[in-house]
């Protein structure tokens, strides 16, 4: 059946086009062979190519570089190409930008596979068939839409200034952030036209090309010391560019591979921000990085406690979340943690301290929702503001609600948003909860009983403040 599919395919189209596509496999773990009935992966490629070029044939690497040379900031391609080890292996030009002879003739972006299209997965799933399978399966080849349709409707906000199409959508970050470009600048038809095609041609949060420069050996190797093609390093302790009050120009750009979107977004935990800062939380859910540093949450009177263990560990968060080199960006207990954990100790060890983490974080809330109801008779009151009006209530006027609830409550927010509930530093997630004790403390509010509801029950009951969030974020942006 696969076969025929492929066959009766292949033969609705040009045969050099067909040939030069299929010839050019090998990549690591050679072509996907069973991906569902979707059709074969390369068939997926030449559906990408204009009719006008499914009918060109081949021409030399050679061709193509008497033309493009110093154009942009990964320049000159040709040459930066002939370090990989795509060129070793006979990965030419062609293979990602289908036939050149009708560009060749005659250039324009309709002959030859040029943006968006060139950056689909499908491109490097010709050759990368298991990586691309791995990586269908992740968060990250998935779109959240609605940060990208709001660049549609407001342009200023969620494209120049909160830049979140830099990190929501793998076009953006090719284009622009890569690209040398500046969403800074961009005008709103700019923007508009991007957005659109992130949602219409490539609706994915990070492609391979996110990560991957695709001419360039980078010298930013992996965990095991090994070229990748990696456009930012996976190992980087300096955190200058996701400081507090850091722009969004500079934390979208953050030399990590992670961590240019999994940071915080300059998140300030000091006083003056708390206290100016009320409308919502000031860290985003992406806050991994900073958790896993050991900063952005409000400080207490004790020494600060921080786990540099997971910290240190060779490729940081590549480390846990891609073992083997694997592109779904799970976790796995045995090589991900190895040699540091057993498996059996790693389970353990995380089971463990996300129940801790969990218990607090209730006991926290609790706290909380007790002093709201004592001060304002509404148990929801200790809320950032709109959060509160996002449940249909007016908010109290902030000045009647104590430093002591707005430092619980940025740490609260800190540990949920990082989801990781204490894995990624636990000493330093531990803390966090003591500082919102201490300050709970201050103010005589009662330590809560253990609450008598199910894992699950505590789970959904925090996940219920983060679905709130995250909506109240998108509406208070217009
Ligand atoms: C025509 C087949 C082909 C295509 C298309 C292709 N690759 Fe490759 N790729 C290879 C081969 C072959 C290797 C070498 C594998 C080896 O030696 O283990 C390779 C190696 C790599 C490496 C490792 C580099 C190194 O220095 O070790 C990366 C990263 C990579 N490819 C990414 C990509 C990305 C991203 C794309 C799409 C933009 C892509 N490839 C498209 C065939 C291909
Ligand atoms: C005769 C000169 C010439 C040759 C040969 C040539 N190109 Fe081009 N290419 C151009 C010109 C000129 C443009 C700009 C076309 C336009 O903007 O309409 C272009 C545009 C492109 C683009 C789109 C650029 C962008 O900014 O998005 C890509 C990708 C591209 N070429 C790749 C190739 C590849 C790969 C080859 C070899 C297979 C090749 N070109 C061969 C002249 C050439
Ligand atoms: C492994 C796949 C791959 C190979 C091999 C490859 N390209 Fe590209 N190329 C891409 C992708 C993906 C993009 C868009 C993302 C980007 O620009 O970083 C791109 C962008 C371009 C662009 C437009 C952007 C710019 O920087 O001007 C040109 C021109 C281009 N490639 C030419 C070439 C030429 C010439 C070669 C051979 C010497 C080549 N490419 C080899 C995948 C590839
Ligand atoms: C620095 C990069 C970055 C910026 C800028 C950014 N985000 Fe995000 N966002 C992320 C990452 C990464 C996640 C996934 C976090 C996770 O899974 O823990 C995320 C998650 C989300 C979610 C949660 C989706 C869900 O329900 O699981 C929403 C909604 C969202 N972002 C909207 C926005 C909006 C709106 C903006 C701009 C005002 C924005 N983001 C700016 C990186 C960013
Ligand atoms: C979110 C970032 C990210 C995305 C998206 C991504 N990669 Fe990777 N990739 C990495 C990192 C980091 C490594 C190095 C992992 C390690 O071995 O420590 C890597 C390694 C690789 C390697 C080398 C594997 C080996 O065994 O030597 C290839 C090939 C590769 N990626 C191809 C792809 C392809 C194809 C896609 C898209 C289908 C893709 N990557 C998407 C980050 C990414
Ligand atoms: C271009 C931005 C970007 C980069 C780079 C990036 N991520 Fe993500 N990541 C996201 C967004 C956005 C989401 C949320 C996607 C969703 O929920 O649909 C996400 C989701 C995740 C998730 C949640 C689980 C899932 O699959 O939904 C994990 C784990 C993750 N990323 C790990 C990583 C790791 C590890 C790296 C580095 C190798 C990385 N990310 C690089 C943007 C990025
Ligand atoms: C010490 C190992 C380790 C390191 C280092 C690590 N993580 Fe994690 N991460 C985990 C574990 C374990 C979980 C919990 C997974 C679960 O509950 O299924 C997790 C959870 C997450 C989640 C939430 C997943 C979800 O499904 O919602 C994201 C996103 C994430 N990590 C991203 C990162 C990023 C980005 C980094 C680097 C800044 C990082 N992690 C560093 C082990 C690690
Ligand atoms: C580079 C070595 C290293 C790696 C890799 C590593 N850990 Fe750790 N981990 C440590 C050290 C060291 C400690 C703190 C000292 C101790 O408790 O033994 C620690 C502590 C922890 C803790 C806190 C335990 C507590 O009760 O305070 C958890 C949970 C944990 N690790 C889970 C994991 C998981 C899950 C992975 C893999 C996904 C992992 N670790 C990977 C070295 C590592």
């Amino acid at each position: 059946m696969k076969k025929r599919l492929l066959l009766s395919l292949l033969a609705s189209i040009p045969v050099v086009a067909a040939i030069l596509a299929l010839q050019s496999c090998g990549g690591v773990g050679g072509p996907t062979t069973d991906n569902g009935g979707q059709g074969s992966v390369s068939a997926d490629f030449l559906a990408l190519l204009s009719d006008e070029q499914k009918a060109a044939s081949s021409i030399t690497p050679e061709e193509c570089a008497d033309c493009h040379g110093g154009r942009g900031p990964d320049d000159p391609i040709y040459a930066h190409w002939k370090d990989t080890k795509h060129y070793s292996k006979g990965v030419t030009c062609e293979s990602c930008h289908g036939p050149g002879s009708a560009h060749k003739a005659n250039p324009t972006e309709t002959n030859i596979l040029a943006f968006p299209k060139i950056t689909d997965p499908k491109v490097c799933a010709q050759c990368h068939g298991p990586i691309a399978d791995q990586y269908n399966f992740s968060g990250h080849a998935k779109l959240i839409a609605d940060p990208v349709e709001e660049a549609i409707v407001n342009p200023a906000t969620y494209g120049r200034s909160s830049r979140c199409i830099a990190c929501h959508s793998g076009l953006v970050r090719a284009e622009y952030v890569e690209g040398g470009k500046d969403l800074g600048t961009a005008t709103d038809d700019e923007i508009r036209a991007i957005a659109e095609e992130t949602i219409n041609e490539v609706p994915h949060s990070a492609d391979c090309v996110s990560c991957h420069s695709p001419h360039k050996a980078t010298g930013n190797l992996t965990q095991n010391g090994e070229e990748a093609q990696l456009r930012k390093k996976v190992f980087n302790t300096d955190t200058t560019d996701i400081a507090p009050g850091k722009t969004a120009a500079v934390f979208t750009n953050y030399n990590h591979t992670c961590a240019q979107c999994h940071n915080g977004r300059g998140t300030d935990p000091s006083d003056a921000k708390l206290t100016s800062g009320t409308a919502r939380p000031s860290m985003h859910d992406s806050n991994q990085m900073q958790m896993l540093m050991g900063f952005g949450g409000v400080e207490g009177t004790g020494a600060v406690q921080q786990n540099t263990a997971h910290a240190q560990a060779p490729g940081q968060c590549t480390k846990c979340h891609m073992p083997d080199s694997r592109h779904t960006f799970t976790v796995s207990f045995d090589t991900g943690c190895s040699p540091c954990h057993t498996a059996a100790d790693a389970a353990a060890r995380a089971t463990s301290i996300k129940s801790e983490v969990l218990n607090r974080l209730v006991e926290v809330r609790t706290r909380m929702e007790a002093w709201a109801k004592a001060k304002f008779g509404n148990d929801l009151f200790w809320e950032y503001t709109s959060n509160i009006t996002a449940e249909g209530f007016t908010a109290p006027a902030q000045t009647g609600v104590p430093i002591e609830i707005k430092r619980a409550r940025h740490n609260y927010y800190f540990v949920i948003r990082s989801g990781d509930y204490g894995v990624h530093n636990a000493p330093y997630a531990k803390y966090l909860l003591d500082v919102c004790d201490e300050n709970l403390d201050k103010l005589s509010v009662a330590r809560a009983a253990a609450s008598r509801l199910s894992t699950q029950g505590k789970l959904d009951l925090i996940k219920s403040d983060l679905a709130r969030a995250r909506k109240a974020d998108l509406t208070a942006n217009d």
